[in-house]
């Protein structure tokens, strides 16, 4: 698949097949989560591949938008490592960078993913630390749902045509 239709293509998905999804797989497409651009090229991310189903049914419980975990052949938890970050402000821009690239890599290979958003959220970044006995420095940031898609994909009806101007 080109970048373009990658870009173009690419969609939120939260219904899987029951079709075979070998780890090996999410481990190569997490390298391309690891190119994305970052502040001072701190490259502060840190990707945990959720392999047991009881932790994907605990992650369900803790935010009402995340239903579809159980039903995921994986999940990944984006992280940070607060030591490897100069400036904070701009962590949520190097993650946001990482995780698209990680999304587009997917798509890339059929693979159906939903971003879900979890930083700022602080009671539910501490519950997923201590369900997890993350390392003090490393702080939760996202999780990604994955599993096979069928290959039908949603439209995407833009939102307002008019988002690009020239000043
Ligand atoms: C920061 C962020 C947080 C999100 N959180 C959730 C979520 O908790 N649950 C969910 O089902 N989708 C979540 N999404 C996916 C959005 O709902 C989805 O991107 C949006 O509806 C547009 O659809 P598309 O990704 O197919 O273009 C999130 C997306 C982003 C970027």
């Amino acid at each position: 698949m080109d970048t373009l239709t990658a870009i173009t293509t690419r969609r939120s998905i939260r219904n899987y097949l029951d079709e075979e999804l070998d780890i090996s797989l999410i481990q190569e497409l997490l390298r391309y989560a690891l190119y994305a651009p970052s502040a001072h090229n701190e490259q502060a991310w840190k990707y945990y591949i959720i392999s047991k189903k009881e932790d994907r049914v605990f992650l369900s419980e803790v935010m009402e938008f995340w239903k579809m975990l159980p039903n995921a052949w994986w999940a990944v938890l984006a992280c940070f490592d607060k030591d490897k970050v100069r400036s904070i402000e701009f962590v949520p821009q190097d993650m946001w960078a990482s995780i698209q690239s990680f999304l587009l890599a997917a798509h890339d290979k059929w693979i159906g993913s939903v971003w879900l958003g979890l930083y700022p959220h602080e009671v539910e970044m501490k519950k997923i630390s201590e369900h997890f006995k993350l390392p003090e420095n490393v702080a939760p940031f996202a999780i990604i749902s994955l599993g096979r898609k069928n290959w039908e994909l949603p439209d995407k009806l833009l939102k307002d045509e008019w988002k690009i101007e020239v000043l």
